[in-house]
């Protein structure tokens, strides 16, 4: 991807905590790499962006994100292949959802170039914190705060636009059990449910803390007026298999445009897999448990990858799924992880090398 080379203010760390990491039990989030990009939205434009060693910032407690929730952040992930080369995964559909969903919360776009010149340099700072093989990859945190002081109700004027890395392995480790929505609900018409306003995830917690505390790890979100269509869950998309046929919900104003989830319809179209993108209702799916039809059910996101779903609990019931072979969640998930590791042909230009 060509874009403008532009100046960046560098202050390298003098230290490294890449030592302190036990690699081998990696919790996820927790550890973050040496530097980090902050860029600051003052006087209606972005100032230049600054790597620097990563550490607290300095906010006022009146800053608007605090008070109004006026924050948006991204997902993604880099990968090293078996010769050591970096690669991201689609960095450009981020960056456009990223001001998709700065344009919902009435925040400022942020410059392509900016993006990917100081993503590029973060990441060749800090290259030695992504280990290479399958299940290793440094999850990149891009996001964006109101930083205006003042508890007014309005958008602020003064935003940071930062990156922070942390090395990641698989978000869940075994396949998860969830819940479908019957009370709560993630986002309505007309709301911010497809973008990664902060708020959302943040308003998913209690429920999502009642469905645990029954043994459910997930929610699948339904839609906020019937409860009746299966929408997605809080830290990922959803795909059903019902037969041979993979279901998943079509993206609208309430569920976000997952990139693992636009990435997985295209290999599995590309594969000669039957794929329906169309609502599905609770009831399809609890005949389709109980007339043994219903062979998958998995979650995809960036950060959970392929999540495989044991089984779901709904109106007090809850259904298993059976052990299949060849699972189409373990055939596309090597499918995708070929690519972002680079070991396939990139068919579709996915890979961007650092
Ligand atoms: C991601 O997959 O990157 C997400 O944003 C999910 C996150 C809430 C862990």
């Amino acid at each position: 991807m060509q874009t403008k080379k532009i100046p960046l203010d560098i202050t390298k760390a003098t230290t490294s905590r890449l030592a302190e990491v036990d690699f081998d039990n990696l919790v996820f989030g927790k550890y973050y790499t040496d530097h980090m990009m902050v860029c600051d939205y003052e006087n209606g434009k972005w100032n230049t962006p600054k790597i620097m060693p990563y550490g607290p910032l300095s906010v006022e407690p009146s800053c608007k994100a605090f008070h109004y929730g006026q924050a948006i952040f991204e997902g993604m992930k880099a990968f090293k292949d078996e010769n050591g080369k970096v690669w991201l995964f689609r960095p450009e559909e981020n960056f456009n959802r990223a001001n998709i969903s700065c344009k919902r919360m009435a925040m400022p776009e942020f410059p392509k170039e900016y993006f990917f010149e100081a993503l590029e340099t973060l990441l060749k700072l800090d290259e030695a914190w992504i280990k290479a093989g399958d299940g290793n990859s440094l999850y990149i945190r891009p996001f964006v705060i109101a930083t205006e002081n003042g508890v007014s109700a309005s958008p602020s004027s003064a935003y940071k636009f930062m990156i922070i890395c942390c090395p990641a392995k698989a978000y869940y480790s075994s396949p998860v059990k969830v819940t479908i929505a019957q009370k709560y609900s993630r986002s309505a018409d007309g709301g911010v449910g497809y973008a990664k306003a902060a708020g959302n995830y943040g308003a998913s917690f209690y429920p999502t803390n009642l469905a645990k505390e029954k043994g459910y790890q997930q929610v699948i979100w339904t839609d906020a007026s019937t409860h009746q269509y299966l929408e997605e869950a809080g830290t990922m998309n959803v795909f059903f298999r019902i037969n041979n046929t993979l279901i998943t919900a079509p993206t609208s104003d309430r569920i976000l445009d997952g990139i693992t989830r636009k990435s997985l319809i295209k290999l599995a179209q590309d594969q000669g897999l039957q794929v329906e993108i169309r609502r599905i209702t609770v009831s399809e799916l609890v005949d389709a448990a109980k007339n043994g039809s219903l062979k998958e059910m998995f979650g995809a996101g960036t950060a959970a990858t392929i999540a495989p779903i044991e089984g779901f609990e709904y109106n007090g019931d809850y259904y298993e799924l059976p052990e299949v072979k060849d699972a189409y969640s373990q055939y596309l998930k090597k499918s995708l992880q070929d690519i972002q590791y680079n070991r396939a042909e990139d068919k579709f230009g996915w890979r961007y090398e650092i």
